[in-house]
């Protein structure tokens, strides 16, 4: 029997990692954020002198990463040819390139066969990215589309991460207008997903939704 997929997608900073790792914890489900995977591979791609801003180049490229990705959602990790790259994935200059290179079909089509791997390989996990209810898990059980408005990602964001507010707004929504624009699995409210903005509520209260949404089909 398949295990359930809760699929969890939005914009940058809509809280979507927050909320994924507290549903996950509070049902014991695996969780896997497929966004360090693109930042994974991005971080790759720079580490290796390869041009970024050369699709071809990138997708020459896409295949040569290893990419291993924990689903603890209480310690997420995430290893580059076996190096721990938690925190290199979220560096300025990977901010910046993550976009460009998600859009290259090489990497989403090398990225995808390795997300459902991790998907099927176990028990019931929430998957959290752009493209989750749409192509990586259009089946999942239940399906969520988090947005917040831009001020307060960028606001939650800049707390996270550290840097100022206008800055990261400015970067957050860069990233935005590729991930929905592009051809590929483009960033979009799946059929069926339920859109919760998460603008006045607490991550507590948002987790509550979720799993209640979770309750109900379980
Ligand atoms: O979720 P996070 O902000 O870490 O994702 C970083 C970038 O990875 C996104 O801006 C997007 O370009 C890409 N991404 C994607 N598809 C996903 C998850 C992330 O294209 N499923």
């Amino acid at each position: 029997m398949s295990s359930l997929v809760v699929a969890i997608d939005g914009p940058s900073g809509s809280g979507k990692s927050s909320t994924s790792r507290g549903v996950a914890s509070r049902l014991g489900m695996r969780y896997l954020d497929t966004g360090a995977m693109f930042r994974a591979i991005t971080w790759w791609m720079l580490t290796h002198d390869v041009d970024v801003t050369d699709a071809d180049a990138v997708a020459a490229r896409a295949g040569d990463a290893i990419i291993e990705s924990g689903t603890d959602p209480q310690a997420p990790t995430i290893l580059v040819d076996g190096e721990d790259a938690s925190v290199a994935i979220r560096s300025d200059a990977v901010n910046a390139a993550v976009s460009p290179v998600s859009a290259v079909p090489a990497v989403r089509t090398r990225l995808l066969e390795l997300q459902r791997s991790i998907i099927e390989a176990g028990s019931d996990i929430v998957v959290e990215g752009r493209d989750i209810g749409s192509v990586v898990a259009p089946g999942a059980a239940v399906k969520v589309y988090l947005t917040a408005d831009p001020a307060a990602r960028a606001t939650r964001r800049a707390a996270e991460a550290g840097g100022d507010v206008a800055t990261t707004q400015e970067s957050l929504l860069a990233r935005d207008r590729i991930d929905s624009g592009r051809a590929t699995a483009p960033l979009t409210m799946a059929d069926g997903a339920v859109h919760i903005d998460t603008t006045p509520y607490t991550l507590d209260e948002v987790v509550g939704q979720v799993v209640a949404l979770v309750e109900a089909v379980s």
